[in-house]
């Protein structure tokens, strides 16, 4: 049995990993961590200052984290110090952010990170990277919409695609929204909505003369999302230490490098 902490356990997607965690009859949802005390299927929530008092008394073999980034750093931080592996889910981490959770993370625990968990994303990228192989002189534009409560943009999944594009095209200059007289260059195109209840919409548009190409990936419900996570904790348990991806836990090909 793996026995499973969520932080963010009371947020859209750590009920949703919860409740498929609660289902599965080899994992055991044993705490989550959130900003306030409560409950969640029959198991004690906990405010972040207690989250290491509960991995004492719990002793879990994965923590999942779906929070905010400055939460997930010391969530991360305070898993790692206890020997539990991790599954992050949380996207807009910083550059120093993402280097302190790797601090924490290497040589003490496995760890998958992603910024999406989606089986149908993960196969989104390797396509968006082939068409930029492909298609290098093309101009590139990336879309996304998501919810209207969603704080960070662009979304931790268009950026991952924005990495995918410059590792095949090169690095450009970003050019996030458009306003005003202007000349197309080089840039790469970042478009961003919210609103409403959109759970997630990415697309990369490849736009030559006299056509155009699009590659995109819509999802209809968070636990697409959730079900990744789940496949990604059962995975990592007994993994050498370590930062893993999607790509690792779905056996897809490494990338392509140039
Ligand atoms: N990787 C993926 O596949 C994927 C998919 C969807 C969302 N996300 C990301 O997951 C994160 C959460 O998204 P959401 O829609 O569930 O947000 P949400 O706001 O619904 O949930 C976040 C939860 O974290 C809690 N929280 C805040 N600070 C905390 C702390 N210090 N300790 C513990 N809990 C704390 C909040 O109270 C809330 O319940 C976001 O960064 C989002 O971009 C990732």
């Amino acid at each position: 049995m793996i026995k499973v902490v969520i932080c963010g356990a009371m947020g859209r997607m750590g009920s949703t990993v919860g409740r498929l965690v609660d289902a599965a009859p080899d994992l055991a949802l044993v705490g989550g961590v959130d900003l306030k005390r409560g409950e969640v299927f029959g198991v004690p929530v906990v405010p972040a200052e207690d989250m290491a008092r509960l991995l004492e008394e719990k002793k879990p073999d994965v923590v999942i984290d779906f929070t905010v980034a400055p939460a997930a750093v010391k969530n991360v931080t305070t898993a790692a110090a206890h020997g539990v592996a991790l599954v992050v889910g949380t996207t807009g981490f910083s550059a120093d952010q993402k280097a302190e959770m790797a601090r924490a993370i290497e040589g003490h625990v496995p760890a998958v990170i992603s910024s999406n968990f989606s089986i149908g994303v993960n196969i989104f990228w390797q396509l968006v990277r082939e068409a930029a192989r492909l298609l290098p002189d093309y101009d590139i534009e990336v879309l996304e919409a998501h919810h209207r409560y969603k704080k960070d943009a662009p979304s931790g999944t268009a950026k991952t695609i924005i990495q995918i594009l410059e590792e095949e095209v090169g690095q450009r200059p970003k050019l996030y929204g458009r306003e005003g007289m202007m000349e197309r260059g080089k840039e790469i195109g970042v478009h961003v909505i919210r609103g409403g209840d959109i759970v997630g919409d990415h697309a990369v548009l490849f736009a030559g003369n006299f056509e155009t190409i699009q590659v995109s990936h819509r999802a209809y419900d968070r636990s697409v999302f959730a079900q990744g996570a789940v496949k990604a904790t059962r995975w990592v348990v007994g993994k050498k230490p370590g930062i893993y991806s999607m790509t690792d836990v779905l056996s897809l090909s490494a990338p392509r490098s140039k």
